[in-house]
């Protein structure tokens, strides 16, 4: 098989139905849950600083007025990775508790750790090197040396790897969606976290054999076979510039030597062979870019950035009483993931919005793509603009349609409104290489941080919803052959708040 018949076949097989879901072991092996933190032994430490005392901007501000670069120092790293993979909050119910972070994972799972590289003494404590990011402990663990100043001194590297394992304990061979939906939570996370510091960021265009390399994860005698770690994407993290790096210092900044071993996750483990053939197939031996990013922006949120980012929280239940919101908050929602060259858009089931009427409409993120789309969708739908971007398909009551196809999840039925992510797919994959089957989850799981932080801004609620039935969604649509899949939903409304659960703080164990 070829790579890309082997991502294809691969979808195919994880697909959720009416009768049978994704191959799963069926049940939860409480014993065995992955420990949500990766450790190195043998490291030497470097604690950080816990920044929820800084100032930040206005939300609204992060896209309207930047602000003026911050040096790269030890305080400004320690913000950085705080507010982007660190704790936003603790809750507890009697003797558990269990904490979440900035970054939105499938099941509180977090298959996604983050590492920097830095060149430049300064930036970090007199220290440079290769690191790995503990949110737990807030520390930095170093991993490897780099030659010093290789980089310029307003520039360093993050480099984003997932640990599948994490997710196929819960999800079995659906688990590689799942984690690349991470994956793509944790990059906006970081674009987010860089913007309160006046940062840019830019995915690299890299081989993956040398991005892994770059990060130690290709020394394969430091992990363990079943919780395999692979990288993802590396950023550039710049104050002023989004110049490129020429490829030979990429190169150079490669270290033979890394120390320290990763600490075992379960004793016991499942073994999916469908996923290591999926995951090799869609990375080795490709090339690592970026994609779309997001163009517009209205939110008009009065609240600190730092705010926005710990309170967003994951709604449990939707309360379909107070499920309203108005016509400018649904558009302001949908804008602040507005694009241009996207192959990503919006089918959206509108529940309760004023001034809207209920139904399935689409947005598109790129008009441009009004016409494959008609082509490839129901040929009886009516692509009636209601606004800038927003064509009505069908008019009705789905919210019936949204809860059987959101798994019988009644967060996707009660909210304002709920919707899939709508990707080009089987010839935009066959075009474009393996790994586009990756950074359409990338994309969309990016939206999802997006569309959770704006729903936040403007004291809404939303969920991610990584459980669908596939081609239930896309026969309602009337999606010709593969031309267009779902890889994510979403819901978006007022959460009823569990008054149960304690809230704690996030790094009650760092500062008693
Ligand atoms: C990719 C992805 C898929 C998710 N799928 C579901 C889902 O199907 N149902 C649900 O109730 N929550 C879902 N969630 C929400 C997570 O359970 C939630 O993010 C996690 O528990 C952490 O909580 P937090 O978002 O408040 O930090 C999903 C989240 C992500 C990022």
């Amino acid at each position: 098989m070829t790579n890309i018949d082997t991502v294809l076949d691969y979808h195919e097989q994880t697909k959720h139905y009416y009768r049978r879901y994704a191959r799963s072991i069926g049940y939860l092996d409480w014993a065995n849950k992955p420990y949500a933190y990766r450790e190195y032994t043998n490291t030497s430490k470097l604690p950080l600083k816990l920044c929820f005392d800084n100032e930040t901007p206005l939300y609204k501000e992060l896209f309207t007025d930047p602000v003026d670069a911050k040096d790269i120092n030890y305080e400004t790293i320690s913000q950085f990775l705080q507010f982007s993979m660190g704790l936003a909050a603790k809750k507890s119910t009697g003797s558990d508790s269990w904490e979440l972070r900035c970054n939105a994972s499938s099941g509180n799972l977090h298959p996604t750790e983050s590492y920097i590289l830095t060149t430049h003494e300064d930036q970090i404590n007199a220290s440079c090197g290769v690191f790995h990011y503990n949110p737990y402990k807030h520390e930095l663990e170093r991993v490897a040396d780099t030659p010093t100043a290789l980089l310029e001194n307003d520039t360093f590297l993050i480099g984003i790897s997932s640990i599948l394992y994490r997710e196929i304990w819960k999800y079995g061979e659906r688990a590689f969606r799942y984690t690349q939906l991470d994956a793509g939570h944790a990059l906006r996370s970081f674009e987010i976290s860089a913007l309160m510091l006046g940062w840019n960021v830019k995915v690299l265009e890299m081989q993956h054999e040398e991005a892994e390399a770059l990060f130690g994860l290709n020394h394969k005698d430091r992990f363990i076979a079943q919780e395999r770690e692979d990288i993802d994407m590396v950023l550039q993290i710049s104050m002023m510039s989004q110049k490129s790096i020429n490829p030979e210092i990429l190169s150079g900044l490669i270290s033979n030597v890394f120390v320290g071993k990763v600490n075992l996750l379960a004793s016991e483990h499942q073994s999916w062979e469908l996923i290591d053939s999926v995951e090799d197939a869609s990375s080795k031996a490709q090339t690592i870019s970026s994609f779309p990013s997001f163009s517009q922006h209205t939110s008009n949120s009065e609240q600190s950035s730092k705010d926005v980012v710990l309170k967003r929280r994951s709604a449990q239940m939707m309360d379909l009483h107070r499920s309203q919101i108005s016509k400018t908050q649904f558009l302001t929602l949908l804008n602040s993931v507005g694009t241009t060259g996207s192959k990503v858009h919006l089918a959206v089931f509108i529940n309760n919005v004023e001034e809207l009427e209920s139904g399935l409409y689409l947005y598109l993120r790129d008009e441009e793509k009004l016409t494959h789309l008609k082509e490839n969708l129901r040929s009886t739908f009516l692509y009636q603009k209601s606004a800038p971007n927003l064509y009505l398909l069908e008019l009705g009551d789905y919210k019936q349609n949204s809860k059987n196809i959101s798994c019988s999840q009644e967060i996707a039925s009660d909210g304002a409104f709920s919707l899939g992510m709508l990707c080009e797919f089987e010839e935009n994959i066959k075009l474009s290489g393996a790994l586009e089957y990756k950074k359409l989850y990338w994309e969309c799981g990016s939206i999802g941080q997006q569309l959770y932080l704006e729903a936040t801004s403007l004291s809404l609620s939303a969920t991610g919803i990584g459980c669908f039935l596939d081609d239930a969604m896309h026969s309602l649509l009337g999606v010709k052959e593969r031309s267009y899949q779902v890889l994510y939903h979403f819901t978006i409304g007022r959460a009823i708040v569990d008054m149960r659960l304690q809230n704690l703080h996030p790094y009650s164990h760092l500062i008693s």
